[in-house]
């Protein structure tokens, strides 16, 4: 069943007593009230699902949470059509290029992903939100640290991480090819972050993807670094070097050429 729901909960006070009385129908059918220890609401079938870990500490006043119950469990970024759905909202805030190239790169990464053994759900959804800090404005080094707030918020850490690291194939922000147009608070979140991060196969996947995804379809790498370059003046040669090894990295991975894996000559967004 496709639904939201708008919801209140309430921290009750015992009447001193665990007798509970319940007089409630729900469509003819009597519902039932019981006791669950709260240590041990991991062993229940419960809903809203993140009461089991929010009910553990001590909370006060009043929260405002936004959930999503089709967020498989340890899962940390939206199912596909979710993931649509946010690119479409955002790109209705800010239009552009930005949400086809988004569409390219999804396509380039969910494809590459399913030949290099990785979660092609997962590298796809990556791929559609790894610039939706766009949603919020034309920035340039600022919407990755937009993009990485605003995932935090919804819960989607893995998309949120991949905000940070699609820009930085160094790890190095000074390596930015575009305006650091972003506040010291912002800049700090950007440089913890990428700290704290070891980059991964889903990082590099994306930085690959994000290197040949134009909007109106896959690009060869150097003709769009150097679109790139052309358009910001500049292009750091340590990153453009180091996005030539990542396509050999996941050639070598997939046992074929880039632009045959991805159909570079037939993919048009949508
Ligand atoms: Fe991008």
């Amino acid at each position: 069943m496709d639904c939201h729901e708008i919801a209140l909960y309430f921290v009750m006070k015992s009447r001193g007593t665990k007798e509970l009385k319940s007089n409630s129908f729900t469509q003819g059918v009597r519902e039932n009230m019981y006791w669950l220890p709260i240590a041990e609401l991991s062993k229940y079938r419960a809903f809203p699902s993140f009461m089991k870990e929010y009910l553990q500490s001590e909370h006060a006043g009043v929260e405002h949470i936004v959930t999503d119950e089709r967020i498989k469990e340890g899962y940390k970024y939206p199912l596909r059509e979710e993931a649509e759905r946010l690119l479409k909202e955002a790109e209705s805030c800010n239009p552009g290029p930005w949400g086809n190239h988004s569409r390219t790169a999804a396509h380039c990464a969910e494809t590459i992903a399913a030949k290099s053994g990785m979660n092609p759900e997962k590298a796809y959804v990556l791929g559609l939100l790894h610039d939706i800090g766009r949603k919020f404005g034309k920035r340039h080094l600022g919407h990755v640290s937009d993009g990485y707030s605003y995932m935090m918020t919804l819960g989607y850490d893995d998309v949120a991480r991949i905000c940070l690291t699609h820009s930085f194939n160094e790890k190095d922000i000074s390596k930015y090819v575009g305006n650091f147009d972003t506040t010291e608070e912002e800049t700090a979140l950007i440089v913890e972050g990428l700290k704290a991060i070891e980059l991964d196969d889903y990082d590099r996947l994306i930085q690959l993807c994000d290197s040949i995804a134009g909007a109106e379809g896959v690009m060869d790498q150097i003709e769009r670094m150097t679109d790139v370059k052309i358009r910001y003046g500049a292009y750091d040669q340590e990153k453009w070097d180091t996005n030539i090894t990542l396509r050999e990295y996941f050639e070598d991975l997939m046992g074929e050429d880039l632009y045959v894996a991805v159909d570079k000559d037939n993919y048009k967004p949508e």
